[in-house]
């Protein structure tokens, strides 16, 4: 009896709970589209614009790893980072809720934290991936040139994830155990300050 009265009480507290949930995510969602956006909308619009130049890295051969070759796709690749600087802070003012933050790109749905780290994982993978193969495939001269411009990118997604972190409880959580194949990278940068942002 004890039990189930128990029970009966949790429950209702949490259909309660339930019931109040619901009508405020539907709110939420309508605001998100006519206002703002959410992380995921912020990461894809920068990642379609910086995917196919990582791609582009990512082929370098020793015929066109040049200066000249680089140093303009690393400044292209900046652009849309600041853009998404921009954003999330755009949001962090805003302070836009929990539900907003995570809907999906599309805003069809509310993404779990864990996907949303997946999401982001696979966008600095990318990245880090083909900024390691520009160090590891130019000669020291170049490295040399390179490496600040690189360290600058580097810095910007710092700045943007410092804010995301801050905006979505338990997504450094999820986000860290996904990021152990950049650590490399990162660390021949010298972005100490981003290893330690992100725990690795
Ligand atoms: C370098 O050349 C390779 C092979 O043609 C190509 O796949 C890659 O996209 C090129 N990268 C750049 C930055 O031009």
């Amino acid at each position: 009896m004890r039990f189930f009265s128990t029970v009966s009480i949790v429950c209702t507290a949490a259909l309660a709970a339930f019931s109040v949930a619901v009508p405020v995510a539907e709110e939420s969602k309508v605001v998100a589209r006519q206002s703002t956006t959410s992380i995921a909308a912020i990461f894809s619009t920068a990642f379609t614009e910086i995917a196919p130049l990582a791609q582009s890295l990512l082929y370098l051969n020793s015929d066109n790893a040049t200066q000249a070759t680089i140093t303009p796709i690393i400044s292209q690749i900046s652009a849309p980072l600041n853009n998404a600087l921009t954003s999330v802070n755009g949001l962090k003012s805003q302070g836009v809720s929990q539900n907003e933050l995570l809907l999906s790109e599309d805003g069809s749905e509310i993404l779990s934290v864990g996907a949303l780290a997946a999401l982001i994982a696979a966008d600095l993978i990318l990245l880090f991936k083909a900024i390691g193969v520009v160090l590891a495939i130019v000669g020291a001269d170049l490295l040399a040139i390179l490496i600040p411009l690189l360290y600058a990118v580097g810095i910007l997604v710092y700045k943007i994830l410092f804010v995301v972190l801050g905006l979505v409880a338990g997504l450094l959580f999820a986000l860290t155990p996904l990021l152990g194949s950049i650590v490399g990278v990162l660390d021949t940068l010298g972005l100490t300050v981003l290893l330690l942002l992100l725990a690795l």
